[in-house]
């Protein structure tokens, strides 16, 4: 039987980490996978989360099961950190396995409630979404997110989602967009808010780098604008790099619902969907972070460490950009400076990102997204005349 398994697609990102892994050149530089860096080149596990760990160690006397949305005290702490305290009568919320998982059951529940209804996804976006959501048969549609001068499309993303039905649903990057780093601003929220719920189109937003952007009130500010005017939307919430919980697994799903009544159908919807799934989602990661969110002094400690992470990358980011103008002698890197999050696209061409690791052992995504926070202040100017010397080459 398994002889006949087809041959299946590579991800893009897994794959440029197996590279950079097996690459034996010692100045080797990875700026694929969107993981955290340090100066050091270290992902640590943050202080205010191993305190928590260190506390449900000490005091965690059974592991039972808990319940098939995961713990209520979870569900109440993300339900508050991404929406504020007066959306939970209106608000389900299902513990996952990561943010991939709450991607994952968000295409079930769409494929339950609407099975007719397409999904529209920025373009571009993160590779596996559209993997995910064509693996659990929904109809896949794009819409411009980037325009060519390195801004929000806001027109051609507009003009696409003319084609939209009413009930389909709009994929869209709270903060921080992958792989991009081009966000709306708050004026071009508001109006998208506005469009999408005058189109009734359900707004499915991907929520993985909360506090990257511009501080965790200004980066959740859209969600509550989307709230505020969409009668329902989904959020998939990773807190893989918001708490650096990366292989625990910690994610959920929020379904934000017209009334209580239909909430309490919403709730019981994702709870049968974990049940098939996997009945019970993970829960140590998700308590420590509960821990840390409900404890005043482990909130302000992670909150601390958090900026400290933001501000890093903004600093790399500033850099990177001013090195790339020197080097280069092109204003055509000036946009990073502006972007926001892990991520921005050099715009390189496929051979230039060839040659950048052929050459010099720097590991870009093919589509030339580069992981700011891969960087040290000491490798950007190495870096930079790397880039201009495959631009110049070419
Ligand atoms: C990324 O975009 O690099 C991260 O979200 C990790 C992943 O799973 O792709």
């Amino acid at each position: 039987m398994f002889s006949a398994l087809p041959d299946l697609p590579e991800d893009a990102i897994l794959r440029l980490m197996a590279l950079y892994r097996d690459d034996p050149r010692p100045a080797k530089l990875d700026l694929g996978v969107g993981v955290y860096r340090d100066a050091d080149g270290r992902t640590p596990v943050m202080g205010a989360i191993k305190a928590a760990e260190q506390r449900l160690c000490d005091t965690q006397d059974t592991k039972s099961y808990v319940g098939l949305l995961g713990a209520p005290d979870f569900a109440a702490a993300i339900t508050s950190l991404v929406l504020g305290d007066d959306m939970a009568a209106r608000t389900a919320c299902a513990a996952t396995p990561g943010g991939t998982g709450a991607l994952h059951l968000a295409a079930e529940l769409v494929a339950m409630a609407a099975p007719g209804a397409a999904v529209w996804l920025p373009d571009p976006t993160w590779p596996n979404h559209a993997g995910i959501l064509a693996h659990c048969g929904r109809s896949v549609r794009h819409y411009r997110h980037a325009a060519p001068d390195g801004r929000f499309d806001a027109k051609g993303m507009a003009e696409d989602l003319r084609a939209a039905a009413p009930g389909d649903v709009v994929l869209l990057h709270g903060c921080c967009h992958n792989p991009t780093g081009i966000d709306p601003d708050a004026d071009e929220w508001a109006a998208l808010a506005a469009g999408l719920a005058e189109r009734g189109l359900l707004p499915l937003v991907d929520l993985a780098y909360l506090g990257f952007g511009a501080g965790l009130a200004a980066d959740a500010a859209p969600l509550r604008v989307l709230a505020a005017h969409c009668p329902e939307m989904l959020i998939a919430v990773s807190c893989s790099k918001t708490f650096g919980v990366y292989r625990d697994r910690v994610g959920a799903l929020l379904a934000v619902a017209p009334q209580p009544a239909t909430r309490e159908r919403t709730a019981a919807a994702l709870a049968h969907l974990n049940r098939l799934n996997f009945s019970f989602p993970p829960d140590h990661g998700a308590r420590a972070v509960t821990l840390v969110l409900e404890d005043d002094g482990l909130r302000v400690q992670w909150h601390d460490e958090l900026e400290a992470m933001r501000r890093r990358i903004a600093g790399l980011r500033a850099a990177l950009a001013a090195g790339l103008r020197q080097a280069a002698q092109t204003d055509q890197f000036d946009g990073i400076a502006a972007q926001r999050g892990m991520f921005s696209r050099l715009g390189l061409k496929p051979e230039h990102i060839r040659e950048l690791r052929d050459r010099h052992a720097v590991y870009l995504v093919g589509d030339g997204r580069i992981n700011i926070a891969g960087l040290t202040d000491d490798v950007i100017p190495t870096l930079c005349r790397q880039v201009a010397d495959v631009l110049h080459r070419a």
